[in-house]
Protein backbone atom coordinates (compact mmCIF):
# COMPACT_ATOMS: atom_id res chain seq x y z
CA UNK A 1 0.00 0.00 0.00
CA UNK A 2 1.55 3.37 -1.15
CA UNK A 3 -0.10 6.32 0.22
CA UNK A 4 0.98 9.91 -1.38
CA UNK A 5 -0.03 13.32 -0.41
CA UNK A 6 -0.63 15.02 -3.52
CA UNK A 7 -0.18 18.94 -3.56
CA UNK A 8 -1.33 21.65 -6.24
CA UNK A 9 -0.88 25.01 -6.25
CA UNK A 10 -0.24 25.80 -10.37
CA UNK A 11 -2.56 28.23 -10.69
CA UNK A 12 -5.51 29.83 -7.59
CA UNK A 13 -6.13 27.10 -6.75
CA UNK A 14 -4.35 25.53 -3.41
CA UNK A 15 -5.18 21.94 -2.78
CA UNK A 16 -4.06 18.87 -1.58
CA UNK A 17 -5.15 15.22 -1.32
CA UNK A 18 -4.42 11.76 -0.36
CA UNK A 19 -4.81 9.07 -2.51
CA UNK A 20 -3.99 4.92 -1.75
CA UNK A 21 -2.03 3.35 -4.53
CA UNK A 22 -3.18 5.59 -7.22
CA UNK A 23 -6.71 5.49 -6.84
CA UNK A 24 -8.11 5.19 -3.83
CA UNK A 25 -9.31 8.86 -2.93
CA UNK A 26 -8.97 9.13 1.08
CA UNK A 27 -9.32 13.09 1.21
CA UNK A 28 -9.36 16.21 -1.81
CA UNK A 29 -9.27 19.66 -0.24
CA UNK A 30 -9.08 22.45 -2.42
CA UNK A 31 -9.04 26.42 -1.50
CA UNK A 32 -10.27 28.24 -4.27
CA UNK A 33 -8.67 31.99 -4.11
CA UNK A 34 -11.41 32.95 -6.67
CA UNK A 35 -12.52 35.62 -4.49
CA UNK A 36 -9.23 37.21 -4.19
CA UNK A 37 -8.43 37.83 -7.86
CA UNK A 38 -12.75 38.60 -8.93
CA UNK A 39 -12.17 42.25 -8.53
CA UNK A 40 -9.23 41.88 -11.19
CA UNK A 41 -11.22 39.93 -13.58
CA UNK A 42 -8.48 37.19 -13.97
CA UNK A 43 -5.21 35.90 -11.31
CA UNK A 44 -2.82 38.15 -10.78
CA UNK A 45 0.17 35.64 -10.18
CA UNK A 46 1.48 38.07 -7.11
CA UNK A 47 -1.25 37.66 -4.79
CA UNK A 48 -2.10 34.12 -5.97
CA UNK A 49 1.83 33.44 -4.54
CA UNK A 50 1.31 34.77 -1.83
CA UNK A 51 -2.27 33.40 -0.89
CA UNK A 52 -0.64 29.46 -1.75
CA UNK A 53 1.76 30.69 1.01
CA UNK A 54 -1.01 32.01 3.56
CA UNK A 55 -2.99 28.48 2.48
CA UNK A 56 -0.59 25.58 1.90
CA UNK A 57 0.02 24.52 5.59
CA UNK A 58 -2.97 24.67 6.44
CA UNK A 59 -4.81 22.79 3.78
CA UNK A 60 -2.50 19.84 4.37
CA UNK A 61 -3.09 19.89 7.25
CA UNK A 62 -7.07 19.28 6.51
CA UNK A 63 -6.07 16.77 3.90
CA UNK A 64 -4.18 14.17 6.43
CA UNK A 65 -7.03 15.03 8.84
CA UNK A 66 -10.39 14.49 6.63
CA UNK A 67 -7.93 11.30 5.69
CA UNK A 68 -7.84 10.23 8.95
CA UNK A 69 -4.10 10.00 8.82
CA UNK A 70 -0.92 11.61 9.75
CA UNK A 71 2.24 12.43 8.49
CA UNK A 72 4.07 9.42 9.41
CA UNK A 73 1.81 7.21 7.30
CA UNK A 74 3.03 9.38 4.27
CA UNK A 75 4.94 6.87 1.90
CA UNK A 76 5.66 9.80 -0.98
CA UNK A 77 5.09 13.96 -1.60
CA UNK A 78 4.28 14.55 -4.92
CA UNK A 79 3.42 18.61 -6.04
CA UNK A 80 2.65 20.14 -9.66
CA UNK A 81 5.92 21.36 -10.95
CA UNK A 82 4.81 22.67 -14.10
CA UNK A 83 3.89 24.44 -16.10
CA UNK A 84 2.11 27.10 -14.08
CA UNK A 85 3.03 30.68 -12.51
CA UNK A 86 6.31 30.43 -11.22
CA UNK A 87 6.22 32.01 -8.39
CA UNK A 88 2.83 29.71 -7.42
CA UNK A 89 4.47 26.47 -8.38
CA UNK A 90 7.81 27.18 -6.27
CA UNK A 91 5.30 27.36 -3.00
CA UNK A 92 3.39 23.61 -3.65
CA UNK A 93 7.32 22.37 -4.80
CA UNK A 94 9.12 23.90 -1.71
CA UNK A 95 6.44 22.61 0.77
CA UNK A 96 6.40 18.62 -0.71
CA UNK A 97 10.29 18.57 -0.90
CA UNK A 98 10.50 20.19 2.38
CA UNK A 99 8.29 17.61 4.14
CA UNK A 100 9.47 14.54 1.79
CA UNK A 101 13.00 16.01 3.27
CA UNK A 102 11.57 15.88 6.70
CA UNK A 103 9.77 12.81 6.66
CA UNK A 104 12.58 10.92 4.55
CA UNK A 105 10.36 9.40 1.91
CA UNK A 106 10.10 10.06 -1.98
CA UNK A 107 9.65 13.64 -3.94
CA UNK A 108 7.73 13.15 -7.26
CA UNK A 109 7.15 15.92 -9.72
CA UNK A 110 3.61 15.72 -11.19
CA UNK A 111 2.82 17.44 -14.97
CA UNK A 112 -0.16 19.31 -14.59
CA UNK A 113 -1.58 18.85 -17.55
CA UNK A 114 -0.78 14.59 -17.36
CA UNK A 115 -2.39 14.98 -13.62
CA UNK A 116 -5.64 16.34 -15.25
CA UNK A 117 -5.46 12.88 -17.78
CA UNK A 118 -5.20 11.04 -14.95
CA UNK A 119 -8.69 12.33 -13.23
CA UNK A 120 -9.83 9.86 -15.53
CA UNK A 121 -8.33 7.08 -14.56
CA UNK A 122 -9.19 8.30 -10.78
CA UNK A 123 -13.14 8.59 -11.73
CA UNK A 124 -13.05 5.22 -13.78
CA UNK A 125 -10.36 2.65 -13.78
CA UNK A 126 -11.82 0.41 -16.17
CA UNK A 127 -12.63 3.61 -18.67
CA UNK A 128 -11.67 1.77 -22.29
CA UNK A 129 -8.60 2.62 -24.05
CA UNK A 130 -7.81 4.33 -25.92
CA UNK A 131 -9.55 8.22 -24.76
CA UNK A 132 -9.43 11.31 -26.89
CA UNK A 133 -9.76 13.81 -23.70
CA UNK A 134 -10.52 17.67 -24.00
CA UNK A 135 -8.82 19.46 -21.24
CA UNK A 136 -10.00 22.38 -21.04
CA UNK A 137 -9.82 25.39 -18.56
CA UNK A 138 -8.82 29.36 -18.06
CA UNK A 139 -5.44 28.21 -18.78
CA UNK A 140 -5.53 25.43 -21.47
CA UNK A 141 -7.23 23.73 -24.44
CA UNK A 142 -6.39 20.57 -25.59
CA UNK A 143 -7.24 17.68 -27.81
CA UNK A 144 -4.80 14.55 -26.45
CA UNK A 145 -5.01 11.11 -27.48
CA UNK A 146 -4.39 8.89 -24.11
CA UNK A 147 -3.48 5.27 -25.39
CA UNK A 148 -2.36 4.31 -21.70
CA UNK A 149 -0.93 6.32 -18.53
CA UNK A 150 2.64 8.06 -20.15
CA UNK A 151 1.40 7.57 -23.39
CA UNK A 152 -0.27 10.81 -24.93
CA UNK A 153 0.16 12.70 -28.47
CA UNK A 154 -1.57 16.28 -28.44
CA UNK A 155 -3.54 16.40 -31.29
CA UNK A 156 -4.64 19.67 -30.91
CA UNK A 157 -4.90 23.15 -29.28
CA UNK A 158 -5.59 26.60 -29.45
CA UNK A 159 -3.74 28.86 -30.94
CA UNK A 160 -4.92 32.10 -28.79
CA UNK A 161 -7.44 32.22 -26.05
CA UNK A 162 -8.18 28.83 -23.92
CA UNK A 163 -11.60 28.45 -23.88
CA UNK A 164 -12.25 29.60 -20.17
CA UNK A 165 -10.44 32.55 -20.80
CA UNK A 166 -12.55 33.37 -23.51
CA UNK A 167 -15.47 32.96 -21.06
CA UNK A 168 -14.27 35.23 -18.68
CA UNK A 169 -13.33 38.01 -21.29
CA UNK A 170 -16.70 37.86 -22.54
CA UNK A 171 -18.23 37.52 -19.22
CA UNK A 172 -16.39 40.90 -18.09
CA UNK A 173 -17.32 42.82 -21.49
CA UNK A 174 -20.84 41.92 -20.68
CA UNK A 175 -20.60 42.82 -17.18
CA UNK A 176 -21.05 39.45 -15.22
CA UNK A 177 -18.12 39.42 -13.19
CA UNK A 178 -15.04 36.54 -12.76
CA UNK A 179 -15.01 33.81 -13.04
CA UNK A 180 -17.00 33.73 -16.31
CA UNK A 181 -17.81 30.28 -17.35
CA UNK A 182 -20.33 29.38 -14.12
CA UNK A 183 -22.18 32.65 -14.88
CA UNK A 184 -22.59 32.09 -18.50
CA UNK A 185 -23.59 29.00 -17.94
CA UNK A 186 -26.56 29.79 -16.04
CA UNK A 187 -27.66 32.73 -18.62
CA UNK A 188 -26.97 31.10 -21.74
CA UNK A 189 -30.21 27.79 -20.26
CA UNK A 190 -32.41 31.02 -20.07
CA UNK A 191 -31.38 32.46 -23.73
CA UNK A 192 -31.53 32.00 -27.54
CA UNK A 193 -28.46 29.76 -28.75
CA UNK A 194 -29.69 30.92 -32.44
CA UNK A 195 -30.32 34.50 -31.52
CA UNK A 196 -26.70 35.35 -33.15
CA UNK A 197 -25.01 33.54 -35.46
CA UNK A 198 -20.89 33.84 -34.50
CA UNK A 199 -18.78 32.74 -36.31
CA UNK A 200 -17.66 28.76 -35.21
CA UNK A 201 -13.59 29.75 -35.39
CA UNK A 202 -11.50 27.46 -37.29
CA UNK A 203 -13.93 24.74 -37.44
CA UNK A 204 -12.69 22.77 -40.72
CA UNK A 205 -8.95 23.45 -40.34
CA UNK A 206 -7.41 20.86 -38.42
CA UNK A 207 -7.87 20.13 -34.95
CA UNK A 208 -6.53 23.44 -33.65
CA UNK A 209 -8.77 26.23 -32.09
CA UNK A 210 -9.41 30.13 -31.67
CA UNK A 211 -11.18 31.89 -29.94
CA UNK A 212 -9.80 35.15 -29.39
CA UNK A 213 -11.79 36.73 -32.15
CA UNK A 214 -15.03 35.45 -31.11
CA UNK A 215 -14.65 37.74 -28.05
CA UNK A 216 -14.11 40.25 -30.44
CA UNK A 217 -17.47 38.98 -32.19
CA UNK A 218 -19.27 40.05 -29.04
CA UNK A 219 -18.05 42.96 -28.18
CA UNK A 220 -19.25 44.41 -31.97
CA UNK A 221 -22.77 42.24 -31.17
CA UNK A 222 -22.86 44.08 -28.02
CA UNK A 223 -22.44 47.49 -29.58
CA UNK A 224 -25.06 47.09 -32.63
CA UNK A 225 -27.69 45.35 -30.28
CA UNK A 226 -27.54 46.58 -26.69
CA UNK A 227 -30.60 46.05 -26.28
CA UNK A 228 -30.27 42.51 -27.17
CA UNK A 229 -30.64 40.22 -24.03
CA UNK A 230 -27.65 38.76 -22.63
CA UNK A 231 -29.34 35.56 -22.30
CA UNK A 232 -29.44 35.48 -25.90
CA UNK A 233 -25.67 36.59 -26.30
CA UNK A 234 -25.19 34.46 -24.08
CA UNK A 235 -26.33 31.33 -25.36
CA UNK A 236 -24.84 31.80 -28.46
CA UNK A 237 -21.49 32.51 -27.45
CA UNK A 238 -21.43 29.21 -25.72
CA UNK A 239 -23.41 27.79 -29.04
CA UNK A 240 -20.16 28.62 -30.71
CA UNK A 241 -17.59 27.34 -28.46
CA UNK A 242 -19.16 23.85 -27.81
CA UNK A 243 -19.95 23.34 -31.46
CA UNK A 244 -15.98 24.05 -32.13
CA UNK A 245 -15.23 22.03 -29.20
CA UNK A 246 -17.20 18.74 -30.11
CA UNK A 247 -16.27 18.96 -33.41
CA UNK A 248 -12.92 18.74 -32.74
CA UNK A 249 -13.32 16.31 -29.75
CA UNK A 250 -14.82 13.80 -32.47
CA UNK A 251 -12.22 14.37 -34.90
CA UNK A 252 -9.51 13.75 -32.39
CA UNK A 253 -11.58 10.59 -31.75
CA UNK A 254 -11.67 9.77 -35.23
CA UNK A 255 -7.84 10.39 -35.82
CA UNK A 256 -6.81 8.27 -32.67
CA UNK A 257 -9.62 5.43 -32.74
CA UNK A 258 -11.09 6.26 -29.21
CA UNK A 259 -13.28 4.21 -27.96
CA UNK A 260 -14.30 7.04 -24.66
CA UNK A 261 -14.38 10.81 -24.99
CA UNK A 262 -13.32 12.32 -22.03
CA UNK A 263 -13.56 15.95 -20.24
CA UNK A 264 -11.15 17.68 -18.06
CA UNK A 265 -10.53 20.85 -16.66
CA UNK A 266 -12.59 24.07 -14.97
CA UNK A 267 -14.63 24.49 -17.97
CA UNK A 268 -15.84 20.71 -18.21
CA UNK A 269 -18.36 21.39 -15.23
CA UNK A 270 -20.04 23.50 -18.31
CA UNK A 271 -23.80 22.09 -18.63
CA UNK A 272 -23.75 22.18 -22.16
CA UNK A 273 -20.74 21.04 -22.95
CA UNK A 274 -21.27 18.16 -20.75
CA UNK A 275 -24.75 17.24 -22.53
CA UNK A 276 -23.27 17.89 -26.01
CA UNK A 277 -20.16 15.48 -25.44
CA UNK A 278 -22.56 12.89 -24.16
CA UNK A 279 -24.89 13.11 -26.85
CA UNK A 280 -21.39 12.96 -29.46
CA UNK A 281 -20.68 9.71 -27.76
CA UNK A 282 -23.80 7.90 -28.01
CA UNK A 283 -24.06 9.14 -31.66
CA UNK A 284 -20.44 7.44 -32.45
CA UNK A 285 -20.91 4.49 -30.50
CA UNK A 286 -18.07 5.41 -28.23
CA UNK A 287 -18.35 5.83 -24.54
CA UNK A 288 -18.02 8.79 -22.32
CA UNK A 289 -16.37 10.15 -19.20
CA UNK A 290 -17.25 12.77 -17.37
CA UNK A 291 -15.26 13.40 -14.24
CA UNK A 292 -17.24 14.76 -11.35
CA UNK A 293 -16.14 19.01 -10.85
CA UNK A 294 -14.19 18.16 -7.99
CA UNK A 295 -11.82 15.59 -10.07
CA UNK A 296 -12.26 18.62 -13.28
CA UNK A 297 -10.77 21.38 -11.90
CA UNK A 298 -7.37 21.93 -10.10
CA UNK A 299 -6.97 19.16 -7.44
CA UNK A 300 -4.50 17.42 -5.04
CA UNK A 301 -5.76 13.60 -6.43
CA UNK A 302 -4.69 14.01 -9.30
CA UNK A 303 -1.86 15.28 -8.56
CA UNK A 304 -0.72 11.88 -6.07
CA UNK A 305 -2.77 9.67 -9.04
CA UNK A 306 -0.31 10.94 -11.48
CA UNK A 307 2.56 11.03 -9.19
CA UNK A 308 1.99 6.66 -8.17
CA UNK A 309 2.27 5.93 -11.99
CA UNK A 310 5.54 8.21 -12.59
CA UNK A 311 7.25 6.89 -9.89
CA UNK A 312 6.54 3.62 -10.85
CA UNK A 313 7.97 4.19 -14.25
CA UNK A 314 10.95 6.56 -13.41
CA UNK A 315 11.67 6.54 -10.04
CA UNK A 316 11.15 9.44 -7.64
CA UNK A 317 12.07 13.05 -8.55
CA UNK A 318 15.75 14.24 -7.34
CA UNK A 319 15.25 17.04 -4.65
CA UNK A 320 17.73 19.77 -6.54
CA UNK A 321 14.89 19.66 -9.31
CA UNK A 322 12.83 22.85 -9.25
CA UNK A 323 9.56 24.09 -10.52
CA UNK A 324 8.79 25.05 -14.50
CA UNK A 325 6.72 27.14 -15.55
CA UNK A 326 7.11 26.24 -19.05
CA UNK A 327 7.29 22.25 -18.69
CA UNK A 328 5.70 20.41 -21.77
CA UNK A 329 3.91 17.01 -21.65
CA UNK A 330 6.12 13.99 -22.51
CA UNK A 331 4.42 12.71 -25.44
CA UNK A 332 5.14 9.15 -27.09
CA UNK A 333 3.66 8.07 -30.65
O1 LIG B 1 -9.40 24.34 -14.23
P1 LIG B 1 -9.76 25.66 -13.63
O2 LIG B 1 -10.45 25.68 -12.30
O3 LIG B 1 -8.50 26.59 -13.50
C1 LIG B 1 -7.58 26.81 -14.52
O4 LIG B 1 -7.90 27.65 -15.40
O5 LIG B 1 -6.53 26.15 -14.51
O6 LIG B 1 -10.69 26.42 -14.72
C2 LIG B 1 -11.21 27.71 -14.50
C3 LIG B 1 -11.92 28.13 -15.77
C4 LIG B 1 -12.38 29.58 -15.75
O7 LIG B 1 -12.02 30.19 -16.98
C5 LIG B 1 -13.90 29.46 -15.62
O8 LIG B 1 -14.60 30.54 -16.22
C6 LIG B 1 -14.17 28.16 -16.32
O9 LIG B 1 -13.09 27.32 -15.97
N1 LIG B 1 -15.42 27.53 -15.89
C7 LIG B 1 -16.48 27.34 -16.73
C8 LIG B 1 -17.52 26.77 -15.94
N2 LIG B 1 -17.07 26.65 -14.66
C9 LIG B 1 -15.78 27.11 -14.66
N3 LIG B 1 -16.62 27.58 -18.04
C10 LIG B 1 -17.80 27.28 -18.60
N4 LIG B 1 -18.84 26.76 -17.92
C11 LIG B 1 -18.76 26.50 -16.60
N5 LIG B 1 -19.80 25.98 -15.94
ZN1 LIG C 1 -5.47 22.80 -14.50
Amino acid sequence: MTTILGIETSCDETAAAVVVDGVDVRSNVIATQVDLHARFGGVVPEIASRAHLELVNGVIATALEDARMTLAEVDVVAATHGPGLAGALLVGVSAAKALALVLDVPYVGVHHLEAHLHAAWLEDPEVELPMAVLLVSGGHTLFVAVDGPGRYRILGGTVDDAAGEAYDKVARTLGLGYPGGPVIDRLAAEGDPRAVAFARPMLHEGLDTSFSGLKTAVVLERRRNPDRPVADVCASFQEAVVDTLVHKLLGTAEACGARTLVLGGGVAANSRLRARVAEAAAATGRGVLLPRPALCTDNGAMIAAAAFARLAADGPTPLDDGASPGLRLPEVG
